[in-house]
C-alpha cells in the first residue's frame, strides 16, 4: 500500500499489575491512525492514560493487547525517527544547554557543523539565545522545558510525540511556543501527537483532537478541526473556534460525570 499511516494504533490495551497482584487497566481498545504530516492533539482527564499511550507508541511501554505500527512497521525498527518531549524536561545537569540539545545526535554519531547551526537556531527560536553555555540549574522550569523541546527537534524527527510540553510555561511564552511549533511543523512536515490539558491549545494546533476518557482509557471522540492554516491569533476569537472548544468540553464533562 502506498499511503501508509505514520502511526497506527490497533486495539491497544495496557494493564499494570501492582506488587500485591491487583490489576490496573489503564488503556483498553484504543484504535486510531495518524497520517503522515498530520498534527493530532490529545486531551483527557488527569490519569486517563495519555502519557501511557504516548509511551506505548514510542516503545517505552509495551502494550498488553494490540499493536502499534509506525510507518507500517513495529516500533523497534523505527526508534531513530521518533522524538519525545516528556512532561518534565529531564536534562543532564552536567551538560550545558547546547550540549543537551545535541545529545541525540551524539548518540547517533551524526553531530556535524549543520546540526550545530541548527541547535543554535532552535535555541534562538525558543528565546534562549545567549544561554547556550548555561546549565539547567541556572534556568527557570519553563526555560528547561524549552531546551528539551529543542533537543527533540534537533534531529528532524519524522514523528514527534509531545506530552504536555508547554504545561510549565507562563501564558505569554506558551502562546509564542504555539506559534513556533506550528511554524516548525509546517516547515518540517513531521507527524505530531500532542498531549495537552488546554482545550483551546489542542484546537488551535490540531488537525484533529482526540478525547481520551478514563477507567480504562479509551477514545471518546475524534474531532476534525476545520480551520485553515497557518492559524493566526485571531482564529482563537472566531465562532467556529469556540464551537469546537465547547464541543470538546462537553465530551470531557460527560466522561467525568459532570455534564
Ligand atoms: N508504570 C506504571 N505502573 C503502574 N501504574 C502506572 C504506571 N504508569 C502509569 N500508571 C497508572 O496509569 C494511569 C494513567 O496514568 P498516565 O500517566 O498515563 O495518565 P495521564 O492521562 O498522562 O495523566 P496526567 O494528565 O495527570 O499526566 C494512572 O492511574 C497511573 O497511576
Ligand atoms: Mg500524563
Amino acid at each position: 500500500m502506498s499511503n501508509t499511516s505514520a502511526i497506527s494504533v490497533k486495539n491497544v490495551g495496557v494493564t499494570f499489575h501492582s506488587r500485591d497482584g491487583a490489576e490496573n487497566k489503564v488503556l483498553e481498545g484504543v484504535d486510531f491512525d495518524v497520517q503522515p504530516g498530520e498534527f493530532v492533539s490529545i486531551v483527557g482527564q488527569s490519569g486517563s492514560g495519555k502519557t501511557t499511550l504516548l509511551k506505548t507508541i514510542s516503545g517505552l511501554q509495551q502494550a498488553t493487547h494490540g499493536e502499534v505500527l509506525v510507518n507500517g512497521k513495529p516500533i523497534a525498527e523505527q526508534v531513530e525517527d521518533i522524538a519525545m518531549v516528556f512532561q518534565a524536561p529531564v536534562l543532564l545537569p552536567w551538560r550545558n544547554n547546547l550540549n543537551n540539545v545535541l545529545l541525540p545526535l551524539e548518540f547517533r554519531g551524526t553531530r556535524s557543523k549543520e546540526s550545530l547551526d541548527r541547535a543554535y537556531q532552535l535555541l534562538e527560536m525558543a528565546g534562549l539565545k545567549g544561554k547556550e553555555t548555561r546549565y539547567s540549574y541556572e534556568l527557570s522550569g519553563g526555560m528547561q522545558q524549552r531546551v528539551a523541546i529543542c533537543r527533540a527537534l534537533v534531529s528532524n524527527p519524522q514523528l514527534l510525540l509531545m506530552d504536555e510540553p508547554f504545561g510549565a510555561l507562563d501564558a505569554m511564552t506558551r502562546d509564542s511556543m504555539n506559534f513556533e511549533i506550528q511554524k516548525i511543523w509546517m516547515r518540517e512536515k513531521c507527524s505530531v501527537l500532542f498531549v495537552t490539558h488546554s482545550i483551546s491549545e489542542a484546537v488551535w494546533l490540531g488537525d484533529r483532537v482526540i478525547i481520551v476518557g478514563d477507567r480504562p482509557g479509551h477514545i471518546v471522540a475524534d474531532i476534525k478541526i476545520d480551520i485553515p492554516r497557518p492559524r493566526a491569533k485571531e482564529h482563537r476569537f472566531s465562532e467556529v473556534f469556540s464551537d469546537y472548544v465547547a464541543e470538546i468540553e462537553s465530551f470531557i464533562g460527560v466522561t467525568a460525570g459532570i455534564s
